[in-house]
């Protein structure tokens, strides 16, 4: 139970019922003591404008946006940040007064998480090889280019990996997939931003022997934790990071604006997000 003025939060999209940003806040508030509630709401495409105009009225304090509403929800924010306008997209949504500001907390999420699973990963070699030019690649180039790396993308649709390289400048190229060998070869970070491997989807069927023995591979999936593309990378001896830590991590900047405390994420939280990845898929 929460008092009546406990500060309320939201994960919108459309589905949303699978998504797990509820136990990751909820054990948050329970480890801090702290009043308030985070819920899942369906929201549609429609009822986007009005959902946020009840949060600039005052009935809640904010949310987290996911499919298929983040860039959209752009567009309908009073103010974005600087990381939501370059990746084009927001994830976390909260009021001052009556505006609402519009963050992407993905880019955070992303480097947190290979800065704690691999410490010092941005300070040796800096050549990336990202795969895939949807939405999360986006922010994993934002993300990177902050960091000073050098970017290739590779995607299946070409055209997509050069509108995205583009868009980000000199540091960033497209190229084909043909090139696929020669860019692992002196490739410091693989990072793999596409949907497959992802649970119900096809496996990333990729060919790692040319990749450069100390090359880091991060797969931003974390259903399951281990996808096909880290055991192999695993089994020949790379460093491997999976996209639990990016999940856990992007929660941290929505909580502390909603809720007033900053979470410290920690060991049990991972084991309890991957005990349902596991009952649950
Ligand atoms: P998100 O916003 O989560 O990144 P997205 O914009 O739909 O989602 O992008 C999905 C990425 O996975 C794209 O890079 C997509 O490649 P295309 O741009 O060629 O569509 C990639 N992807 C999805 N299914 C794929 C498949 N079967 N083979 C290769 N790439 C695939």
């Amino acid at each position: 139970m929460t008092s009546s003025n406990a500060p309320l939060a939201f994960v919108i999209g459309q589905p949303i019922a699978h998504s797990r940003s509820p136990l990751l806040h909820g054990y948050w508030l329970k480890a801090l003591g702290m009043v308030g509630a985070y819920e899942r709401r369906e929201v549609s495409p429609e009822g986007l404008p009005r959902f946020f105009a009840e949060m600039r009225d005052g009935h809640f304090a904010g949310c987290n946006v996911t499919v298929p509403h983040k860039e959209k929800t752009l567009s309908l924010v009073e103010e974005a940040t600087a990381a939501a306008r370059a990746i084009g997209a927001v994830n976390t949504v909260w009021r001052e007064y009556d505006r609402l500001i519009g963050d992407n907390t993905d880019a955070y999420g992303f480097l947190t998480n290979l800065d704690e699973r691999a410490p010092g990963w941005d300070s040796r070699g800096r050549q990336a090889v990202v795969l895939g030019a949807g939405g999360a690649a986006r922010a994993v180039v934002f993300s990177l280019l902050s960091r000073g790396f050098h970017i290739t993308i590779l995607n299946r649709t070409t055209e997509r990996a050069e509108a995205l390289a583009r868009q980000f400048g000199a540091q960033v190229a497209a190229a084909s997939l043909r090139d696929m060998e020669r860019l692992l070869g002196t490739c410091d970070l693989l990072v793999n931003t596409t949907s497959l491997g992802m649970q119900g989807k096809p496996a990333l069927e990729l060919d790692l022997a040319a990749l450069r023995a100390g090359a880091i591979v991060n797969d931003i999936v974390y259903v399951p934790l281990e996808t096909a593309l880290l055991r192999t990378a695993r089994a020949r001896g790379h460093v491997t990071i999976d996209g639990l830590g990016m999940l856990i991590h992007q929660a941290v900047p929505g909580f502390e604006r909603w809720f007033g405390a900053r979470p410290v994420p920690d060991a049990d939280l991972r084991a309890i997000l991957e005990a349902d990845i596991a009952a649950t898929g």
